[in-house]
């Protein structure tokens, strides 16, 4: 794994952006898998930033985001969809059917997982995936569990922690959903390079655990040290605990 450190959220996302750029740059056709959360925004304005000024274009680039909250509609301001609509989508040039996003009113989640997989595979995989990290070192929404993780794309329930942590972007903890669709670890490996950001200090734990192993279920994010090419990025206070 390729560690940068950085000062700040505004050098992570500068940085971020600079990997993205490069990709797409060299492919102009490439697939781009996309999170959501706070950690990426910054990133997503920086990239729109770059297209406004023709330094980047989305027009043939695919899009495959890592989750969705089940159940809950694309057009619910905290949708994932309805997220990447305000933070991406609609600021730069990319066609919204290439955009990609697990669907939160599946009647069948289960075929819905089934089909979100064989899409990322008829795609050839992932050319540039972003990934953030929960406090409790999940990856999209695998979280820590000691009986293991599911490879593909599932639905899961979420933890009470992570029902907490997403809790400040609804009106109460009883709304936010308890289950999502999330892609899963294997889904993320089809990815040919991954970035990983992280930035403030309720972030140390989980990078301590990623960096320094060991290599655990109970760390999803720790399962990336097997990966070819992961890229960390994350700033001082993030990685704070690191010896
Ligand atoms: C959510 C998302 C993850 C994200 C995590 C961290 O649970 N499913 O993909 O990485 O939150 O979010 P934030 O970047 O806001 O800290």
């Amino acid at each position: 794994m390729r560690i940068i450190v950085v000062e700040n959220y505004e050098e992570m996302s500068a940085k971020g952006a600079e990997l993205f750029v490069e990709v797409m740059t060299a492919k102009k056709n490439c697939v781009i898998g996309l999170a959501t959360g706070s950690t990426p925004i910054g990133l997503y304005n920086n990239l729109a930033k770059a297209c406004a000024e023709g330094k980047v274009d989305f027009s043939e680039v695919t899009s495959v985001n890592l989750d969705e909250y089940y159940p809950l509609a694309p057009d619910n301001d905290q949708s994932y969809r309805y997220f990447m609509n305000k933070n991406l989508f609609d600021k730069v040039n990319i066609k919204k059917e290439n955009t990609f996003v697990p669907d939160g009113t599946a009647k069948d989640p289960e075929a819905a997982c089934k089909e979100y997989e064989q899409r990322i595979d008829a795609l050839g995989g992932i050319d540039i995936q972003v990934l953030g990290i929960g406090r409790n070192g999940h990856i999209g929404f695998n979280e820590p569990d000691a009986n293991g993780l599911f490879a593909e794309t599932h639905l899961t329930a979420l933890t009470e922690n992570t029902i907490e942590a997403n809790s400040r972007f609804f009106a109460s903890a009883d709304e936010v959903p308890k289950h999502a669709l999330t892609m899963g670890i294997g889904s993320v490996f089809k990815a040919r390079k991954i970035v990983i950001m992280a930035n403030g200090a309720d972030k140390a734990d989980a990078i301590k655990k990623m960096v320094e192993g060991p290599i655990s279920t109970m760390c999803p994010a720790s399962l990336l040290c097997l990966h070819p090419d992961v890229t960390l990025i994350c700033d001082k206070s993030a990685y704070s605990l690191v010896k």
